[in-house]
C-alpha cells in the first residue's frame, strides 16, 4: 500500500506485468496486420493513453503512423461526467486507411464511440479498430467491443501509467487502484 496525503494507492499490474501483456497485444497486432497494403494510422487517445502508446508502437514492427487527438469525458471527478470534451481533433485523410484507435481504459465506453462515430463519419478507412489497456465491461453503458484488450478489470478507479486522479499519478509506471 502506498500512500499520499489525499489517496491511497493499491499496485494492481506491475511495471513487469504490463510490459508483459503489451508484447502480447502488440505480438498480436504484427500478426494481424502483416498482410496490409498501408500503414496503419494509430490514433492515440491523450491524456491517459500517452505510455501505453509509447509502450505499444515500439512493439510493433510494420510500417505505422502516429496521429494525437484530445478527448475527454472525465473532468476533475472519478465518474465520468457524460459530456465529451474535444480539444484536439484534427485528424488526416483516412479513406481507405488501416485505423487504429489507442485507448488507456474504456470505461463507459462514450469516448470510443464518439470517436468512432466521428471517424466513420468523415471517412471511409479501409479499417477500424480499438486497442486498450484496460476495459471495465461492467461499467459499459454504450456498446463497444474492443480488438485488442490488454487488461479485463473490476469496478475500481484506477490510476498511472498514463491514467490520473485530477491529473496526478500519470507518471507511475505501474497500475494502481485510487482509494
Ligand atoms: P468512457 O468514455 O466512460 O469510456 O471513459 C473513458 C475515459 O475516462 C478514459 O479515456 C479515461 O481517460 C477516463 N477513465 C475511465 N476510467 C478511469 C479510471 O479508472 N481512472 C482514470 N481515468 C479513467
Ligand atoms: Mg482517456
Amino acid at each position: 500500500m502506498i500512500s499520499s496525503e489525499k489517496n491511497k494507492l493499491s499496485v494492481l499490474y506491475s511495471e513487469e506485468e504490463i510490459q508483459a501483456r503489451i508484447t502480447v497485444l502488440a505480438n498480436k497486432i504484427n500478426f494481424d496486420y502483416k498482410d496490409s497494403a498501408s500503414p496503419i494510422v494509430l490514433i492515440s487517445v491523450l491524456k491517459g493513453a500517452l505510455i501505453f502508446t509509447a509502450d505499444l508502437i515500439r512493439k510493433i514492427n510494420l510500417p505505422l503512423q502516429l496521429e494525437f487527438v484530445k478527448i475527454s469525458s472525465y473532468g476533475s471527478q472519478k465518474i465520468s461526467s457524460g459530456k465529451i470534451e474535444t480539444p484536439l481533433l484534427n485528424l488526416p485523410p483516412l479513406n481507405n486507411k488501416e485505423v487504429l484507435i489507442v485507448e488507456d481504459i474504456i470505461d463507459s465506453g462514450r469516448t470510443i464511440h464518439f470517436l468512432e462515430n466521428y471517424i466513420k463519419d468523415q471517412f471511409s478507412p479501409k479499417s477500424l479498430k480499438v486497442a486498450t489497456l484496460l476495459s471495465k465491461s461492467v461499467r459499459r453503458e454504450v456498446q463497444i467491443n474492443p480488438d485488442y484488450v490488454g487488461f479485463e478489470v473490476d469496478d475500481h478507479f484506477l490510476v498511472g501509467y498514463g491514467l490520473d486522479y485530477d491529473e496526478d499519478y500519470r507518471h507511475l509506471p505501474y497500475l494502481a487502484i485510487c482509494n
